[in-house]
């Protein structure tokens, strides 16, 4: 199983991408960034999610706000709490006394991945704090970007976005980067139909159905969300994908990219910039994902949930 660190502003579907990665992962810790939703939120959801999945790992507050810039929370999508109207388990867990950044630099080997699904800001202050870090740990797979569209201005993704200076530093770093961005989010798509089966299940277990419970409740409220912002019941499984990426990397197809991140541009700052030419000017330093096999991909996904 690979070994992860995953860094997350749960959010729909970083609950999500936090289940699926404990029943195919070892998750070391989970540290919390804010994004979605502010840092006490995302952190008191982590914990919450630990909970519902009555696990003991723990979880590492991290940044309250971007590098530079001012919070740009997604609470349109995913409501003030990060999880819309869905409810966590009542719980007496606490946040860990050592900071993300602190547990993201003395808890790392060359065999742990690190799982950034939220703004790069935890990431950047560790990286800052210790340029050496990277050769410490086996490297990054980013839910965020895009080679095409964006979902917060026409090129610029909400996890970049959000803190463009951070994610340039991370992509300036040279750490090993597999990037799943909304072009390959985009091909993973839940609608009514996953609700559904996510409702129908009847897994063995009664903690399976507690889990397939929750997850249905997070896309009926992402649905709406959704429906409510662009009129259409669709909801893309990004986080995940970042988790896929690791676990079943044969679902994928990634090419060798030399991506930048723009942060100054009028019309662009936020944007990743993939270097797609035959003869691109720079060596690349990202795997970026182009393809994924969303049937394959959907049914480890509800087999995750017990259900099919
Ligand atoms: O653009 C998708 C990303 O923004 C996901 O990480 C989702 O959780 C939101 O934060
Ligand atoms: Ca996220």
């Amino acid at each position: 199983m690979k070994r992860m660190i995953i860094d997350c502003d749960p959010g729909h579907d970083d609950a999500i991408a936090l289940i699926l990665a404990h029943s195919h992962a070892e998750v070391l810790g989970i540290t919390t960034v804010a994004g979605n939703t502010s840092i006490d939120n995302t952190t008191a959801n982590a914990l919450g999610i630990c909970e519902l999945l009555g696990v003991g790992t723990q979880v590492y507050r991290g940044a309250s706000k971007p590098l530079r810039r001012e919070s740009t929370y997604a609470h349109a999508v995913h409501g003030e709490s990060g999880l819309g109207d869905v409810e966590l388990p009542r719980h007496s867990r606490t946040e860990s006394t050592i900071s993300a950044v602190e547990y993201l630099l003395e808890n790392v080997d060359t065999d742990v991945w690190v799982v950034p699904i939220g703004p790069l800001t935890n990431i950047a202050q560790v990286i800052q704090e210790d340029p050496d870090w990277g050769s410490r740990i086996a490297g990054l797979s980013i839910m965020g970007g895009s080679t095409t569209v964006g979902n917060v201005t026409a090129v610029a993704e909400f996890n970049i976005s959000h803190d463009p200076e951070a994610a340039d530093i991370v992509w300036r770093s040279g750490i090993p980067i597999k990037m799943c961005g909304l072009n390959l989010t985009h091909q993973l798509i839940a609608d009514d139909s996953i609700v559904a089966c996510l409702r129908e299940a009847n897994p063995s277990n009664s903690e399976l159905k507690t889990l397939a419970t929750f997850a249905a409740d997070c896309y009926d409220n992402i649905l709406a969300a959704i429906e409510n912002l662009r009129g259409q019941r669709q909801a893309a499984l990004h986080d995940l994908c970042a988790v896929l990426a690791l676990t079943h990397p044969d679902l994928f197809r990634f090419e060798d990219r030399h991506v930048a991140v723009e942060t100054t541009g009028t019309h662009t700052s936020g944007m990743t910039v993939v270097d797609e030419r035959f003869s691109p000017g720079k060596t690349a330093n990202t795997e970026v994902a182009y393809e994924i096999d969303s049937d394959r991909a959907m049914s480890i996904v509800l087999g995750a949930f017990g259900a099919e």
